[in-house]
Parts: structure tokens; sequence; C-alpha cells
């Protein structure tokens, strides 16, 4: 009976933005321990499960999270002692059909989420396993492509870019500590270059640098010169990403605004623009290119560049079935971005991966802005063999610690591991 839940508590701790959010410890009759903190997102989707905050403004200014505290150690506990942990699927159903609504709004998927998680990790320590292997088994093998946001824009960074995320991409490696170690020294070229042009070097919420720019495409043009100033040839070795987070930039009008360029652009100029940079620069991806109920543009997108680029739904998609299904009927993207706290459970995660594999997407296990030294998405991304990961600068100890978590399981998998490389994007390279 030594997987039975005996005991669940939680805490309000800090996230990597100074602001409250939940820890829970869930320990087993045995006494083994599982522990999970759950990240917070500032450019967060409207379909996203909802995180529960106090709203309390004597504290933390109404973020505090003693309210999702309360729920997992009152009517959760009530409800999942004495339970097994070895079920993760019936485990998740309980939780999801107490919460009863349909975005986990009365408990909070943050509450949700931090139980759902300490599970799997009390269930891979009961059973002496590291947490991707105890979630994959012998298939899991394969170290993600690490997508490096090392400069930063949008909400993470004010007066810096309009689009969120300009990210390096090391395909070309081998390894993953090869990939790894391509992408610090493009990051150490790019705050060279930075210092060089008399552009500041302070750093935005996920570690990347957030220089003051004239236009958006600047960025562009100051990642290039650091790849190639590191030493890496663009596209074949080093390729570029961009999260342009577009829902944050649409207007009531359905416009797209560029505070930056001082424009506003339609919905086919957006595209047109996403068209035109992937022709001139090496860009593989291109995350919430549109808004996220802009299906038509997303369709459009698709259509036009979804060949030789990634189309990544993030605020799309939520790392929901549903929405999920709808893109791929519609083909409105071929990859999907996973944020376990979007929809607030281990299984429906697990669930939203499968969907999208199994319809030929791939898949990019993320972080949140607001983070925290919990490192279990690099090992989902490991146990669904999931191919990217998307962890913010390789500078900030709360992203670090998922890049070297992947070192580590790189080392225990031994000459069993394989670097996902370019073949990560086979649904647009054919690799
Ligand atoms: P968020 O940003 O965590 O602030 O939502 C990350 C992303 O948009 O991918
Ligand atoms: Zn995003």
């Amino acid at each position: 009976m030594s997987d039975r839940i005996a005991h669940l508590h939680a805490r309000e701790i800090l996230d990597s933005r100074g602001n409250p959010t939940i820890e829970v410890d869930l320990t087993l009759s045995n006494g083994v321990l599982g522990r999970a903190a759950v990240p917070s997102g500032a450019s967060t989707g409207a379909y996203e499960a909802i995180e529960l905050r106090d709203g309390d403004g004597l504290r933390y200014g109404g973020k505090g999270v003693l309210g999702a505290v309360s729920a997992v150690t009152g009517e959760i506990a009530t409800a999942i002692i004495g339970a097994s942990v070895r079920d993760q699927r019936a485990l998740d159903s309980t939780l999801i059909a107490l919460d009863g609504t349909p975005a986990k709004g009365r408990l909070g998927a943050n509450a949700l989420l931090g139980v759902s998680l300490a599970a799997a990790h009390a269930r891979a320590a009961l059973h002496g396993h590291e947490l991707w292997y105890e979630l994959g088994g012998d298939a899991a093998v394969k170290l993600p492509v690490p997508l490096l946001n090392i400069l930063n824009g949008g909400k993470h960074a004010e007066h810096s870019t309009d689009f969120q995320e300009f990210m390096v991409v090391p395909v070309g490696a081998t390894t993953y500590r090869d990939a790894l170690r391509a992408g610090a020294e493009v990051f150490a070229a790019l705050r060279t270059c930075l210092q060089d042009r008399g552009l500041a070097t302070g750093q935005g919420d996920e570690g990347g640098f957030a220089p003051s720019l004239p236009t958006n495409e600047a960025a562009l043009d100051l990642l290039m010169v650091a790849i190639e100033a590191a030493g890496y040839r663009p596209g074949d070795e080093v390729a570029i990403a961009i999260d342009a987070a577009a829902t944050e930039l649409l207007q009531s009008d359905g416009r797209y605004h560029l505070e930056r360029e001082g424009r506003t652009l339609e919905r086919g100029a957006l595209v047109d623009l996403w068209a035109t940079w992937a022709s001139k620069y090496p860009i593989i991806s291109i995350e919430d290119g549109l808004a996220e109920d802009d299906w038509s543009g997303w369709e459009e997108l698709t259509a036009r560049i979804g060949g030789k680029v990634q189309i990544v739904g993030d605020d799309l998609l939520v790392t929901s079935v549903h929405r999920i299904e709808r893109a791929i009927d519609a083909g409105a993207a071929n990859a999907l971005l996973v944020k376990p706290n979007q929809i607030g459970t281990l299984t429906e995660t697990l669930d939203a991966i499968s969907l999208a594999h199994g319809a030929g997407w791939a898949s990019i296990l993320s972080h949140r802005s607001g983070e925290t030294e919990d490192t279990t998405i690099a090992d989902l991304a490991v146990a669904t063999n999931a191919g990217q990961i998307k962890t913010g600068a390789p500078s900030r100890s709360e992203r670090v610690a998922k890049l070297n978590r992947l070192l580590r399981i790189e080392e225990q998998l031994g000459s069993r591991a394989i670097y996902a490389g370019r073949a990560a994007f086979s649904q647009v390279t054919h690799a």
C-alpha cells in the first residue's frame, strides 16, 4: 500500500518575477515525497485553464495564491488521501471532476496541476526512477532541441521589440550538450554585439537581452551577426525561431499594431511579413504569428509557408485537445506548444502531445515567463520524445535549471541518447 497518498501540503512560493505561485508536496504512506511548483504566464491566452489568484489587494497586489493552497490542503486532500498514485489518469480524472468547471476555475488549474505533477514525481520516486523514465520508459531516448530566447520583447521586456521572442535553434549539433554550447556561445556573442553598438544588455523576463531597437527586423539582423560571430553558419547550424505573441498586438478592429514601428497591419500584411522574413532569414519556426481567434489568418499562414516553416500554436491551442483537433482539421498550424499549466493536469498534457504527434505535428515543451526552479518540463520533453523545448535564454537560473537537467538526462541515457536536431522539424524540413 506504499503507493497511497498519505499527505498533501501546499505553500505559496515566489516565481522568477517575484510573484507568488503554488508548490505542492505530496507524501506517500511510506514517506516518499513528490514535489512540483507551477509556473505562470504574462502573455496568457484567453482559452487557458484558470490560474486561481486571491485578488486580495493587500497581499502581493492581489496575486496571492492562498486560495489555491487551501484548495489543495482542503478539498483536494479530502478527495485523494488514500488514493494510489499508480494510475495517473484516474487521479487526474478525480481532480477534473472535483473541480467540475470547464476551465478549472473553482479549485484553480494551478492547484490541480501542482497536485497532478507532484503525484507523478512521487510515483517516480516510489519506483526509484527518474521522472522521464517513469513516464516514457525505454522508448524515451530523444534529447530536445532547445529554442533559446536570447532577445526578449513584447510583454516580457518593456521598450524592446513588439514581437515577444527571438530565439536561436542549434539544429546542426549532434549532441544536446553541443547544442547547448552553441546556444550559449551565440548568447555571449550577442552580448558583445550589443555592447559594441552601445545598446543595452539588460535582460527580459526569460533571460534574453532586451535592447531598444528601431525596428523588429533589427532583432533578426542582430541574431544573424551573433550567430556568425560565434562561429556558426546561420540556418545550417543555428536557425532562428520567433514567437510573435500576436494576440498581444491585436487591436479591437482586428488589425495588428506594431508600436515600435508606428504602424498597424491588416492580417494579410502580417502574413506577408512572415513570408518575407522566412525567405530572407533562416527562420525555422514561427509561434503565434497571428492572434488566438484569427483562425483564417492561421490557415492562410500555414498554407503559405507551413511547408517549410514550423507554425506553432500557443495561445491558439492552449494545450487543449479540442482546439488542437480543430486546428488539425483546418490546417491552421503544424506544431503544438505544450504548457502543462494551460490545461491543468499531466494526463491532459500528455493527451495533447499524443494528438499532435498522431497528426504528424511537432511538439515543443514550454516554460512560462514566470518560472521556478522546477524542471518537470525537461523530463516531459524526453519522456514524450517531443524533440523540442522552449525554456528561455541560457541565463537566469530558473531557465538554466531546465537546460542543465537535460544535460544530466543526456548522461543518464548514455549511448542511447539521441539529439533530436533538425529531424525534430521533420514536418517542415522532411529530414
Ligand atoms: P508567457 O509567455 O508564459 O508569458 O505566456 C510564453 C509564451 O508566450 O510562449
Ligand atoms: Zn508563446
